[in-house]
């Protein structure tokens, strides 16, 4: 199994969930880790606990040119290369249609899709000099099948998806290797997923953290342009494509029931 002992690994959105489980992992294998995000306090309990040493932080909104463009700066100053940029910052929004839809889209837009991009483009000199070299992508299933109820969210995973994908042969050329990791259902802070975690069935549907930080090494080592987590959410794309009518239909009726119990909960709380 290749190494990742002494790589200098930048996380976005590393004070919780999939990108905090991940800075762990990476430190676990002999990564130096460069955690960020906006929760310092949360950053700096990271730091205490990663394994090994030399990791730092930088606290960063990537919705901010600005901010990046500091975080890319630390790293330099810090370490004078970036082997590997996961660009793992992003939240829900708002759902539905309140006052303010235009403005969750734009905030959602900025921080999902955007963030990636000032990332990849503050870091690319440094990328380019460590090279070959890693970009991870984090986007979503609900980047390539849309989820009804959060139509901002999904178009910024649909976009980071399709920049992705067009952007990556040549990256690949400079010797930079970009994938995507698209999780399912994964229970964390911003995606709490109540009304999968509460169901006896439904929750059959769960991935968990380990398994996202998992793919994401294997796309480093591995050089893996997609994987998707579960794996066999995959297959879900098939009918999608092949028959969107039967698609369509099952997706409401279960879309329906889990609105339902959604609405139920926060009536219970
Ligand atoms: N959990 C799922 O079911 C699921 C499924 C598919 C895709 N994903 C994707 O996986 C990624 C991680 O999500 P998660 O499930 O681990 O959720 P999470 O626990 O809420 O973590 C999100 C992370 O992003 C950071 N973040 C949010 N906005 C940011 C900004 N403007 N600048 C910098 N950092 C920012 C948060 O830190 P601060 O608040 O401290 O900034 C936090 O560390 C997201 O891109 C999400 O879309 C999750």
């Amino acid at each position: 199994v290749p190494s990742l002992a002494g790589k200098i690994c930048v996380v976005t959105g590393a004070s919780s969930g999939i990108g905090r489980r991940t800075a762990l992992d990476l430190a676990a294998d002999g990564a130096i880790v460069c955690a960020a995000a906006r929760r310092e306090d949360r950053l700096k309990e990271l730091m205490d606990e990663l394994p090994g040493a030399g990791h730092c932080y930088y606290t960063t909104d990537v919705s901010r040119r600005d901010e990046v463009a500091g975080l890319a700066g630390r790293v330099e100053a810090e370490y004078g290369r970036c082997d590997v940029l996961i660009n793992n910052a992003g939240f829900a929004g708002a759902s539905g249609y309140s006052d303010a839809w235009i403005a969750n889209a734009e905030a959602v837009m900025q921080t999902n899709f955007f963030g990636a991009l000032f990332c990849i483009d503050a870091f690319l000199f440094l990328l380019e000099r460590s090279a070959p070299s890693n970009v991870v992508n984090v986007a979503s299933v609900a980047g390539r099948i849309a989820t009804p109820g959060i139509p901002a969210y999904t178009a910024s995973k649909f976009a980071l998806v399709g920049w992705t994908e067009s952007a990556a042969p040549e990256l690949a050329k400079r010797g930079i290797y970009m994938s995507l990791v698209e999780p399912g259902f994964i229970p964390t802070e911003g995606f709490p997923q109540k009304a999968l975690t509460n169901d006896r069935f439904l929750r059959y549907l769960l991935g968990s953290d380990e398994q996202v930080s998992a793919a994401i090494r294997d796309a480093i080592v591995n050089r893996k342009a997609q994987r998707v987590v579960p794996r066999w959410y995959y297959l879900l794309q098939i009918p999608r494509v092949v028959t969107p009518w039967v698609w369509r239909t099952v997706r409401n009726k279960v879309v329906d029931s889990s609105v339902g119990r959604r609405v139920q909960d926060s009536r219970d709380k």
